[in-house]
């Protein structure tokens, strides 16, 4: 796995829109991928076999939140899967993200990459301290919450390439940020308010960018993803 890498969302609602989207990249090209919730749901472990069997690393977005031995169990099938990439919510604390990496790692050892979301992008302030009760604000809730997925032994959390620097400086440079809410300066922002060019975001310590409709509905998907790497990467 590259330390820094682009990774495409591949945000489609079947498996024949997604392999149709590969089949665009020419056979010895193979970008990272992530697949998320939609696709899961619609095509399930075939979907990510399929992909797996075509050469491409994946990011499984299916963000677990449950008791931990639940979230255990499940990641242990995850595992089995052969992604590189699974996630879950920071909130379910501690004993869930530590046994989640227990259920992640495989009998030899290797386990996929493990990332936390601390709070969603779209819960704002107003929602955190009206519904979620929590009155600390925003960005020291989001690296304290990195901070016990770093202390629980996970390698990274998902984050806006704009709190990439903090969180980095809270829990070491190590400490994986992968980064949606990317644009290039001429795209379309969409529904994404806290956005960075691929090219700031490099500067910005964030080591995977999650890039989904600047790629996916690119007249040229092949160009989009190739400008990105280069603006990322150098
Ligand atoms: O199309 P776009 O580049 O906005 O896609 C970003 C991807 O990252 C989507 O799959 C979206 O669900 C995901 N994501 C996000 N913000 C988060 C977590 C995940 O945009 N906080």
């Amino acid at each position: 796995m590259k330390a820094k890498d682009v990774i495409i969302a591949l945000d489609f609602p079947t498996l024949d829109e997604t392999l149709a989207f590969l089949d665009r990249f020419p056979a010895g090209e193979k970008p990272f991928v992530k697949i998320g919730m939609e696709l899961f749901y619609a095509a399930g472990p075939e979907a990510v076999r399929a992909i797996k069997a075509r050469g491409h690393q994946i990011f499984l977005d299916l963000k677990l939140h449950d008791i931990p031995n639940t979230v255990k169990r499940a990641m242990s099938v995850l595992s089995g899967l052969d992604v590189d990439m699974v996630n879950l919510h920071a909130a379910g604390a501690s004993e869930m993200m530590k046994a989640a990496l227990d259920g992640l790692t495989r009998p030899d050892g290797t386990r996929p990459l493990l990332i936390a979301v601390t709070q969603l992008t779209s819960t704002d302030e107003k929602a955190l301290k009206n519904e979620l009760l929590i009155d600390t604000p925003m960005a020291e809730t989001v690296l304290s919450y990195a901070k016990n997925a770093a202390n629980s032994g996970l390698d990274g959390v998902v984050c806006s390439p704009l709190e990439a620097a903090l969180v980095k400086e809270r829990c070491g440079a190590d400490f994986l940020t992968v980064t949606p809410g990317i644009r290039f300066a001429d795209s379309a922002v969409g529904d994404q308010k806290r956005i960075m060019t691929p090219a700031n975001a490099a500067g910005a310590g964030c080591d995977y960018l999650v890039m989904g409709r600047p790629i996916t509905q690119a007249e040229d998907p092949v160009a989009a993803y190739r400008r990105a790497l280069k603006d990322f990467l150098g």
